[in-house]
């Protein structure tokens, strides 16, 4: 059977009905309101021309069998540790991105801009009816293959006959979504003019993107990423990282070390991947043993 034209929004909602999921349940996987999918349901009952979502959900995994496929991957990759702090960071970044069409979230590698970038647009979800998409652009080596990446994370498939680019613009273009562009970096020579083409095409999208460096594109709002904040000493968000992934490996500091862990995090500068490397070493090196070691091995 030709398959009527689904987008990719309407096929992860397909596969996941086909899990038997409630409209709840696919709204909270995919970051999109239960409205949202209430709409794509109807629209998939009349493309697909099913009496019910019962129908559908066989449907779904009738065509799962067929096409071997695994189902859609998630919207946001899910972090398998707690978040920490950074309340105000949150909230300014996301102001941002309702502000801007395009924000690049701008620090130093291990300072926390993945993680604040995945918060933000799990907050920001219910704002944007077609919901989140997360690209990462670490396994880009060659910058023209930005829009392949994009491509891949929204679902688009590549065809021989079409530019990947083009095809990303067409099935974005009239998306309410945010894109989170993970890594821009060393690859900022693509994403510009990319997301120049993707933003003029795509006029309800927005773009929340993570670099070391600002992309230095007109249209850019650049937003530092600070280290985590050392204020309120053992009350502090770096202290916090710190405790957290401690207890994580079974040795939580007692009451008794909390000033020794504070110097830590000062002296780690309040990066955050640093405080989780050393977090991680406390209890073998003991506060002492890490205060000396920090000398190099754990600056990053
Ligand atoms: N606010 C936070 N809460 C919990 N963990 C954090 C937080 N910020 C950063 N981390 C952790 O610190 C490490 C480095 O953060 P990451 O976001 O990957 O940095 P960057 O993207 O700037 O290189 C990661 O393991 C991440 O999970
Ligand atoms: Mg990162």
């Amino acid at each position: 059977m030709a398959t009527p034209s689904i987008s990719a929004r309407e096929a992860e909602v397909l596969a996941l009905l086909g899990e038997h999921l409630s409209n709840a349940e696919i709204a909270g996987r995919l970051f999109i309101s239960v409205r949202t999918v209430e709409s794509h349901v109807s629209s998939l009952l009349r493309k697909l021309q099913l009496p019910d979502r019962r129908a559908l959900a066989r449907h779904a995994a009738a065509s799962a069998r067929t096409t071997g496929q695994a189902g859609p991957p998630p919207a946001l990759p899910a972090p398998l540790t707690a978040f920490v702090g950074r309340t105000r960071e949150r909230a300014e970044l996301a102001a941002a991105v309702r502000a801007h069409r395009q924000v690049t979230a701008v620090g130093p590698g291990g300072v926390g801009k993945t993680r604040l970038a995945l918060a933000v647009a799990g907050d920001l979800a219910g704002e944007f009816p077609d919901g989140v998409w997360f690209a990462d652009l670490v396994p880009v080596a060659d910058p023209v293959r930005v829009g392949a990446a994009v491509a891949a994370a929204v679902g688009v498939g590549e065809q021989p006959a079409r530019d990947v680019d083009d095809a990303v613009l067409a099935a974005l273009a009239d998306h309410d979504a945010l894109l989170v562009l993970d890594n821009c970096e060393h690859v900022r020579d693509g994403v510009a003019p990319f997301l120049e083409r993707l933003l003029a095409a795509c006029p309800r999208l927005r773009v929340l993107a993570t670099s070391r460096a600002r992309l230095v594109v007109p249209f850019e709002r650049a937003v530092p990423v600070p280290p985590l904040s050392r204020a309120g000493g053992d009350e502090s968000d770096a202290v916090a990282l710190f405790m957290d992934r401690a207890a994580a490996v079974g040795w939580p500091p007692g009451p008794g070390a909390s000033a020794g862990v504070v110097a830590v995090c000062e002296r780690l500068d309040g990066m955050a991947l640093a405080i989780e490397l050393a977090a991680a070493r406390w209890a073998t090196l003991g506060l002492d043993g890490l205060a000396a070691g920090l000398g190099d091995q754990l600056r990053i």
